[in-house]
């Protein structure tokens, strides 16, 4: 068993916490996995108290809890929670916090610092806790966890590392990128690493283009005041998206271990070329969305949201095209694509493969020769399907697709939470799914000629309607006239594109 830790959540009123960690915490609880002893202490600026605290928690979880809650678990499970008021930008916090759980003998002493708050104020929380002592490990281990954006672009990215260097160890920094805690992406592994059917055919001779998909159907409500200063490239694609790419186009790692899986993924992001200025506009597209139809109800623009600047032309839908210029993947184009407000919600990583050397069937007895797909849907439906080409039944040699499909749900039907894994992995010191600041530096290297390049361009952006599959245009990334966005995991999708 792990040894028990105090988890300090700054930021524990706001909305991450609210939806996302004190139900992850629980479910940990449920599942019996928080060690014994182990506390969280939530940090907040409202003036509240435990009791006041224990009773938000017990409403946010009646309204989060997968399964209801169970009131003689969430007795066990309010045991482990304190509230400590404090002003993030007071220095005195920083020393009645170090007076509290350093001095109470009820408080473990590995201590994790959960930096559920606004990136720009991670430099400053980590300076003022080292100043306090609290970052110390001579007492026990002491880690830290953010969440992206790392940075705005590449030097601010640089800088923040800069700065939370001054105080911590690169092993001390948990850098969250959560669908790497969504089992479905960690599937990707286990597809690739535990099945040696695919390996031969996992590279450029084989495999014609990739495509890795994140469409969403939520506006940016409520979060403007964030995203408007981010648009798609840095809230999706800098981050998840490549992420994803380097699971699917990284060599076997010597090993699950953290460094070396770590190392692998870099490798693939080194690999990336980059876009020059003048190929921005041929490898990628921009657009915003306008007043549409989501499930059959009338949406408004992103300029109509509350906080949008009327003028604003940040992009709520980006695609690129890239290439992974190493001896695996050399030609191979992959295609990032993701967007607010679009017609499904849909995470999914499509492999087109070639077509067969040759054609035996006449066309005339084949609507269109197809070639095959293996499909890894990530969310919301967790599957793995191949699309192959067969026989149909009959004495005329006519030929139709096929669909192999397995379901990849979890037995009890109840998917687990990606904070779930993150927040236990934080306890048990296993880094394998955080970030190295290399991943995160070589992350914004690929994007960061790109958002020079549109930044520059800020007059003018594409848009589609809200409801849509973005602008038909976005097609032009595309080399060959047969090849288009996959918008699903059905078989119709490639037929009718
Ligand atoms: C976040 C982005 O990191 O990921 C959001 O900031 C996006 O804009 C979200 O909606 C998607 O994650 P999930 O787990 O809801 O698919």
């Amino acid at each position: 068993m792990n040894k028990p830790c105090t988890y300090v959540i700054f930021g524990a009123t706001g909305n991450l916490a609210r939806v996302k960690l004190m139900p992850a915490l629980y479910h940990l609880e449920v599942a019996g996995l928080l060690p014994e002893g182990t506390l969280i202490l939530a940090s907040g600026r409202r003036p509240w108290d435990r009791e006041k605290w224990i009773a938000e928690v017990k409403e946010m979880l009646i309204a989060k809890a997968r399964k209801g809650l169970n009131e003689t678990l969430f007795e066990r499970f309010q045991q482990r929670l304190h509230y400590f008021q404090g002003d993030l930008t007071d220095l005195n916090m920083y020393t009645r916090l170090k007076t509290l759980i350093i001095d109470d003998p009820i408080f473990p002493t590995n201590i994790a610092f959960y930096m559920s708050i606004r990136p720009a104020e991670f430099g400053m929380v980590v300076q003022n806790l080292s100043d306090v002592g609290l970052l110390n490990e001579e007492l026990g281990w002491r880690r830290v966890v953010i969440e992206k954006p790392f940075g705005y672009d590449l030097d601010s990215a640089r800088a923040l590392h800069q700065r939370l260097s001054r105080h911590l160890h690169e092993d001390q920094i948990y850098r969250i990128d959560h669908y790497l805690g969504k089992s479905t992406v960690q599937n990707v592994l286990v597809f690739r690493f535990a099945n040696v059917m695919l390996e031969p055919l996992w590279n450029r001779n084989y495999i014609d283009h990739i495509q890795i998909t994140h469409s969403e159907t939520l506006s940016v409500a409520g979060r403007a005041d964030y995203y408007d200063g981010a648009g798609a490239m840095r809230d999706m694609i800098q981050s998840h998206l490549l992420q994803l790419l380097t699971l699917v186009a990284m060599e076997p790692p010597v090993s699950m271990e953290a460094e070396a899986m770590r190392d692998e993924k870099v490798k693939v992001l080194k690999s990336i070329r980059p876009i020059p200025p003048n190929a921005v506009h041929a490898q990628t597209y921009r657009a915003q969305y306008t007043t549409g139809v989501i499930k059959g109800q009338k949406v408004i623009g992103y300029l109509d949201e509350d906080k949008v600047p009327k003028s604003s032309t940040t992009e709520t839908y980006a695609a690129v095209k890239l290439f992974i210029d190493n001896w695996r993947w050399a030609g191979v184009p992959f295609y990032l694509r993701t967007g607010k407000r679009m017609a499904a919600d849909q995470s999914m990583i499509s492999i087109g493969f070639k077509y067969p050397p040759q054609q035996f069937f006449r066309a005339s007895q084949i609507q269109r020769m197809r070639p095959n797909w293996v499909l890894l849907g990530i969310q919301p439906t967790a599957c793995l399907k191949a699309e192959m080409t067969v026989k149909e039944p009959g004495l005329e040699m006519n030929t139709r697709q096929i669909s192999l499909d397995a379901s990849l749900r979890s037995s009890d039907d109840v998917a687990k939470d990606a904070y779930e894994e993150l927040l236990l992995d934080v306890i048990k010191g296993d880094r394998a799914l955080f970030l190295r600041y290399d991943e995160v530096e070589y992350a914004w290297r690929v994007v960061d000629p790109i958002i020079r390049v549109w930044a520059m361009e800020r007059d003018y952006i594409s848009t589609y309607p809200a409801g849509s599959w973005g602008p038909e245009e976005s097609r032009r990334l595309f080399d060959r006239q047969d090849q288009n966005w996959r918008h699903s995991l059905e078989l119709d999708d490639e037929m009718t594109n």
